[in-house]
């Protein structure tokens, strides 16, 4: 009696959190590995202009900890992130949709707020922002900085969601460059791809992109 109910307990638990996860797919449509370096960039539209995530300063003074928002320049991939599991999963290289992430920008460049971790996190430390606005700087166990990938319309197309809410912009501080918040309005979802990072590619130092990689490094954390 008492196995038995146990058994429905698993049973039931089985279908409900395998149901709807997925391999997170990158551009090309090869499983999204991870501790692998991706750009996560916006979906290209008649409004967006498809540059990718880069850091950048949302405060003046003291500007830490930095914010993250879309390059105005086109073209520009962005900077890598990685993304790892926690709680940690073992038995998978893989990183599913529906799952508790951290995300972490990957660069050996980074001039400013180097006290900090550059991991994301949403900022919930000032309670009175409605759509708080996502920050580098966060701790690996905190829920401040889980996140979750969801499949969205498109191919290879995904969003971003935390326990706060979903990923998406609103015109930010500088240029109006579109900075990183949570919000629950759906209009301002942010969708994206995960492009992998071609390290044959970012070693060939006189390609056109590597020298508006380097443009865009002589400008952080202002973009
Ligand atoms: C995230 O949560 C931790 C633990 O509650 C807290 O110490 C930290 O200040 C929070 N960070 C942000 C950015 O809100």
């Amino acid at each position: 009696m008492k196995t038995s109910f146990l058994l429905t307990l698993l049973l039931a638990a089985a279908v409900c959190c395998t149901h709807g996860i997925e391999e997170v797919k990158d551009s090309n449509g090869n499983p999204v590995k991870i501790g692998a370096k991706y750009f996560i960039q916006p979906v290209k539209t008649d409004t967006n202009n498809g540059g990718g995530l880069v850091p950048a300063a949302i405060n003046i003074l003291p500007f830490c900890p930095l914010g993250i928002t879309q390059t105005l320049l086109p073209y520009q991939p962005g900077l890598p992130v990685s993304f790892e599991y926690y709680p940690v999963f073992v038995g998978t290289d893989y990183i599913s949709t529906s799952t508790s992430i951290n995300i972490k920008f990957e660069s050996d460049v980074w001039p400013v707020c180097n006290e900090l971790s550059k991991l994301w996190a949403v900022d919930v430390s000032s309670s009175a922002a409605k759509e708080p606005a996502i920050i580098i700087g966060g701790e690996r166990t905190a829920q401040n900085s889980s996140f979750k990938i969801e499949e969205a319309t498109g191919a290879n197309t995904y969003k971003l969601t935390t326990s706060y809410g979903t990923v998406g912009t609103i015109p930010g501080a500088w240029l109006s460059a579109p900075q990183l918040i949570v919000t629950n309005d759906v209009a301002k979802t942010l969708f994206v791809k995960f492009v992998k990072v071609n390290v044959d590619a970012a070693t060939t130092a006189t390609t056109s992109s590597s020298r508006l990689e380097k443009l865009g490094l002589r400008m952080f954390p202002f973009y």
